[in-house]
């Protein structure tokens, strides 16, 4: 499979500037080509083919299902529907957790088969091989630090993390070696406002919350959520900006009445 590859608006050096000149970047998912050309037409920074597919487009209550193939659909499919944010991609469960050569294999795979812009990897100085074998091989990388799902079973919740001095200095130690490897920009998911601030101001690289407080160079949430399509998924973080799930129950339900009264098609919707 070609794909026509071409370099979107929003590149690593326009986000390096917008970090520089203290302009906050806005993130958010897309899995597909509707949606994509929905958040990119309404001005996105970054759009993110996140792994949480598997969770809000298949089903699964895990990240770790998803597979490399299926990724590279997603991504390609939003890659199709975006004009001018930039698209990363997140490395799969078991993409980066042993072999360079793998983890590099299915980057590439990744960039070549989808378009994509950089891909996202999940955790800190465990992956610094896998991740600095990427950036060396010309591939954008966003780290990805705090809570880290595809880790799931070993943090044993999705709860707040990195509260203790231990967990807090280790992420602020794997901040700082993601920064020197030359990822372009970190994600931190679930961590106290305080230190994600702290992190921020220690780092080169644009950092990017979710659940990390206010002072992130950055904010991403997963698009399902923001538009209130996924019902009763209300963390203290999420700010809900629509309800979707009442306005699509509302109207396919109007549809399905007007189907079985006869109302639709009318007389000026058929031929
Ligand atoms: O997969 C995802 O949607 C993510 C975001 C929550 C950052 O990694």
């Amino acid at each position: 499979m070609s794909v026509e590859s071409k370099v979107r608006a929003v590149t690593t050096a326009t986000l390096a500037k917008m970090k520089h000149e203290g302009e906050k970047i806005a993130m958010l998912t897309a899995y597909d080509f509707t949606m994509a050309k929905i958040v990119d037409g309404a001005g996105i920074d970054i759009i993110l083919v996140g792994d949480s597919a598997a969770n809000v487009m298949a089903g699964h209550t895990t990240t770790l299902p998803i597979t490399l193939d299926q990724m590279i659909y997603h991504a390609a499919s939003v890659v199709r529907g975006t004009e001018r944010a930039f698209v990363v991609v997140d490395m799969p469960f078991g993409t980066c957790s042993g072999d360079e050569r793998v983890a590099l294999e299915a980057a590439i795979r990744i960039m070549k088969e989808t378009g994509a812009d950089g891909v996202k990897i999940e955790g800190g100085e465990e992956l610094l091989p896998c991740i600095k074998k990427i950036i060396a091989a010309g591939i954008p990388v966003m780290g990805h630090l705090g809570l880290t799902p595809q880790s799931i079973h070993q943090l044993g919740g999705y709860g707040l993390r990195a509260k203790e001095e231990a967990e807090a200095e280790k992420l602020l130690r794997d901040a700082q070696l993601l920064d020197e490897a030359g990822c372009f920009a970190m994600v931190m998911e679930k961590i106290p406002a305080a230190l994600a601030e702290r992190v921020t101001r220690s780092v080169s690289m644009p950092t990017i919350g979710i659940g990390a407080g206010a002072g992130c160079d950055g904010q991403v949430l997963v698009v399902h959520d923001m538009l209130g399509m996924n019902k009763g998924f209300k963390p203290k973080f999420l700010r809900q900006y629509a309800d979707l799930h009442a306005v699509m129950t509302d109207a396919i339900g109007r549809y399905v009445g007007d189907v079985k009264s006869g109302d639709f098609p009318n007389e000026q919707e058929q031929y």
